[in-house]
């Protein structure tokens, strides 16, 4: 059986799709069958997949919403062994439109019921925001990743995202786990990277993945030619990194 990993945290800029895109891609390098699932109404992980969101017939906004089928909105092998449920620019519309739906939050959920069967993994890109969209998403999900940024504010909007992840285990999914938090633009250069670590790692109750995302200027160019790092600099730091990550999230002992 599969596992659902949702990546979220509601700040903005902190390595979600970043984490989604390029865990998704060195999962897929590894043998892994993945679904990549887009729920950030922004899609940049579709983007930075080299897919056109403006030229897209279904995205998962369709699927969710009933207008096509899971089938109809999934690209299959975007890259070889990584599938994709796109968003395109109606996802912006979610938020409002799915609030009067009664299952509101197990939308998604009822929509990838048989996803576990069919991939090892499902990465799911979560917007930056604690909406029905983040919502949807930790209900789907079996465990989340929470991408953690080094820098001053970072601790700032965790204790809100834990006690969300409580909230939603109590109310809506009581199987659901934080699998890991993982450090991303990371700067040896500076002390302050490394005292954000020093200190998360000693307030945190969580398990923290050993892997450090490096800030490294191939992470931030790879999208804008479409290819996860792993395809667009497979030698860089960025690539190691996340290869690296994945083959955490594969021996996490949580699942063994
Ligand atoms: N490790 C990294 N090194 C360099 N740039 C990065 C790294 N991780 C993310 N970025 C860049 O930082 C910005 C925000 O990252 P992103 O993954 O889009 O965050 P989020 O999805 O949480 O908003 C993007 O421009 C991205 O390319
Ligand atoms: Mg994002």
């Amino acid at each position: 059986m599969g596992r659902i990993i949702a990546i979220a945290n509601q700040k903005g800029g902190v390595g979600k799709t970043t984490t989604s895109i390029n865990l998704a891609a060195c999962l897929a390098e590894k043998g892994k069958k993945v679904l990549a699932i887009d729920m950030d109404p922004q899609g940049n992980m579709t983007s930075g997949l080299g897919v056109d969101r403006n030229n897209l017939e279904y995205s998962v906004y369709h699927a969710l919403s009933g207008e096509c089928n899971i089938g109809e909105a999934m690209l299959i092998n975007v890259f070889e062994n990584l599938n994709l449920l796109p968003a395109s620019i109606e996802l912006a519309g979610a938020e409002i439109e799915f609030a009067a739906r009664e299952d509101n939050q197990y939308i998604l959920k009822n929509l990838i019921k048989n996803a576990k069967k069919k991939f090892d993994f499902v990465i799911i890109d979560c917007p930056p925001a604690l909406g029905i969209l983040t919502v949807n998403s930790m209900t789907a999900a079996d465990t989340v990743i929470v991408p953690i940024q080094c820098e001053f504010f970072a601790i700032d909007g965790l204790t809100q995202l834990i006690y969300t992840i409580n909230l939603i285990r109590k109310q809506l999914n009581k199987h659901l786990e934080i699998e890991g938090v993982v450090f991303t633009m990371f700067d040896s250069r500076t002390n302050l990277s490394i005292q954000v670590v020093d200190n998360i790692k000693n307030e945190l109750d969580q398990l923290i993945y050993n892997t450090i995302v490096p800030r490294n200027v191939r992470l931030a160019e790879a999208p804008s030619y479409g290819l996860p790092i792993n395809l667009y600099d497979s030698r860089s730091a960025g690539a190691q990194a996340y290869r690296e990550l994945a083959d955490e999230v594969i021996n996490n002992k949580m699942f063994l």
